[in-house]
């Protein structure tokens, strides 16, 4: 084949792809929405969510299962799948206990985010750490505000509060008729049509009807949802026309406005109308960012970077598994590429793309794709793979850790252990270990709670160790860095209680309270106190 038949051909599967992740808080509604998205997808026939009435139980689609202890969920994982003529990557975003620096990262590897929002809560805290990250790449965001059936903010008290909290303009496409047990539907300014929601029971299973009524004026619509209620829509609508910006592309592909739809994600509603607009406005693989140039996806040369280690993801393969995402050009089997960080060449035969708890084997993969790489450890967050060329991908940083404590051995002889396991686990992505400069602690940093849980419990299962946890009064760190070595030397001279290493040897502050660290910073100007590292 010509160059310019596989270039067109690259370019047909990049324009069909779309890499995107739900963000949310806990109980805001991910599960039930990605069910439902692989319910649409035909992945899974019935949802988990929907319950068999009488006998209260839940048809459970088994992937969903949240698994396994020592926290390592298959959810945390990537799933390809088909919906109409496209493909599509989700990768998921670990929300409950194991939120944890992954969830961060995953953010990175992706096109565009699907913000869901409890439609009786608002903008809640991991909602916003999580678009935070977004930001920091102008991610386009849809929105999705849930739970219309149950009792909900007003629609613009949302708006208010989404932008207040997140610094982006709404640009409603469906608007909600009423909610609660009164919710009626919602009206699709784009389309002209409104869907009516009704509930109806059929073979002792409760079933969601939509009827789509075209015409804001047409009659039928006061049979549906009642002359007041459609007198009251109407001039709302013509509100929102006269008041509320527009929806355009350009500026939801920089980030700027985000597109909000409403519905009810357990009963299936709206769901549709946001996995078309993820296909009708998502973007296609975009480019990335290298320590020397842009790649873009259209690219001959394969080119991508890791984001995630997972080890032992399932008890049958004991192994780690890489998680790729493809920048630019073909995977195919058997292909040659070059680890940029170690300068090794290897043959890759065996990547698997995934679905749930199922991985296959695949022969062909394509800019947007997650692959994933068995390895025994020689990957590593951050990595980039050419089929050659000297590049690093930026912009999949090690993020700031929350949480931390002082990890002690019971037996202190295994200690070389210790360092060992904790040097593997850092790598994978699930904790930062910081050693202080003036003694032998191993301070370890994490975002969620249960990392610590998972770290003692692998360690044990492991490297047959035992190890405790002990309070170390540290509220947040930051690396440091500055261009004038005399001044690093002095601000260390003064500063070496307060001083550590990471795994890579940066230096890093340890603060105990806010004060303090806005003291120190007051102090040394010169210095960067900064909240994230990049590998590289
Ligand atoms: P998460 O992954 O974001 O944590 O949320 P998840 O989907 O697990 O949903 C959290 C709870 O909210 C679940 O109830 C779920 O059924 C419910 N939920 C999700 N979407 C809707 C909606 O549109 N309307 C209503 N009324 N509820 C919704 P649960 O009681 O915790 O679990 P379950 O017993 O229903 O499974």
């Amino acid at each position: 084949m010509d160059k310019n038949k596989i270039n067109s051909s690259l370019i047909e599967e990049i324009k069909k792809r779309r890499t995107f992740a739900i963000v949310s808080h806990p109980d805001a509604g991910k599960s039930t929405i990605t069910e439902q998205i692989l319910l649409f997808s035909n992945i899974i026939r019935a949802a988990g969510t929907i319950k068999a009435r009488g006998s209260g139980k839940h048809i459970t689609s088994d992937w969903m299962q949240i698994e396994k202890k020592r926290g390592i969920s298959i959810t945390g994982s990537a799933m390809q799948f088909n919906y109409k003529c496209f493909l599509i990557n989700l990768l998921d975003t670990p929300g409950h206990e194991d939120f944890s620096e992954d969830t961060y990262r995953i953010i990175t590897a992706v096109d565009c985010c699907l913000m869901i929002i409890d439609a009786a809560k608002g903008v809640e805290e991991r909602t916003k750490k999580l678009i935070n990250i977004a930001r920091l790449r102008n991610t386009p965001i849809i929105t999705f505000i849930n739970k219309l059936d149950r009792d909900s903010k007003n629609p613009i008290e949302l708006f208010d509060d989404v932008e207040k909290k997140l610094k982006i303009s709404c640009i409603p496409i469906t608007w909600p008729i009423n909610c609660g047990r009164l919710f009626k539907g919602v009206y699709h300014l784009k389309d002209g049509i409104t869907c009516i929601y009704k509930k109806h029971i059929m073979y002792n299973l409760i079933k969601t009807q939509i009827v789509n009524i075209p015409n804001l004026y047409n009659s039928l619509l006061d049979k549906y949802i009642g002359i007041d209620e459609v007198k009251t829509l109407r001039e709302d609508i013509e509100l929102i026309n006269q008041c509320c910006l527009k929806f355009n592309h350009t500026n939801f592909l920089n980030g700027a406005i985000t597109p909000v739809f409403f519905g009810s994600a357990l009963n299936g509603f709206g769901v549709r109308h946001i996995l078309q607009a993820l296909i009708n406005w998502g973007p296609c693989p975009t480019y990335r960012k290298t320590n020397c140039r842009i790649v873009y996806p259209n690219e001959d040369n394969f080119s991508g970077f890791i984001f995630k280690i997972q080890a032992n993801m399932d008890s049958k393969h004991r192994d780690r598994i890489a998680f790729m995402r493809i920048v630019s050009g073909k995977y195919y089997q058997g292909m040659r590429l070059r680890h940029v960080r170690t300068g090794k060449y290897f043959i890759l035969n065996d990547a698997v793309v995934f679905l749930a708890r199922d991985r296959f084997l695949i022969s062909n993969a394509y800019p947007g794709d997650i692959i994933g790489i068995y390895n025994h450890g020689t990957i590593r967050i951050g990595d980039t793979f050419t089929e050659g060329e000297l590049i690093n991908f930026i912009g999949i940083p090690n993020f700031l850790p929350e949480l931390f404590r002082c990890i002690r051995l019971k037996n202190p002889l295994k200690q070389k252990q210790l360092l060992k396991g904790l040097t593997q686990l850092s790598e994978e992505g699930m904790i930062q270990i910081f050693r202080p400069l003036l003694n032998n602690n191993i301070i370890l940093g994490v975002i969620g709670e249960l990392q610590f849980e998972v770290v003692s419990d692998r360690l044990h299962q492991e490297y047959k160790i035992e190890a405790v946890y002990e309070y170390v009064n540290i509220f947040t760190v930051r690396w440091i860095s500055c261009i004038d070595i005399n001044i690093i030397s002095q601000f260390k001279l003064n500063n070496s209680s307060n001083l550590a290493v990471d795994c890579n040897n940066n230096l890093i502050y340890l603060a105990p309270s806010m004060v303090n660290l806005n003291i120190i910073s007051a102090r040394y100007p010169e210095i960067i106190f900064s909240k994230k590292r990049e590998y590289h």
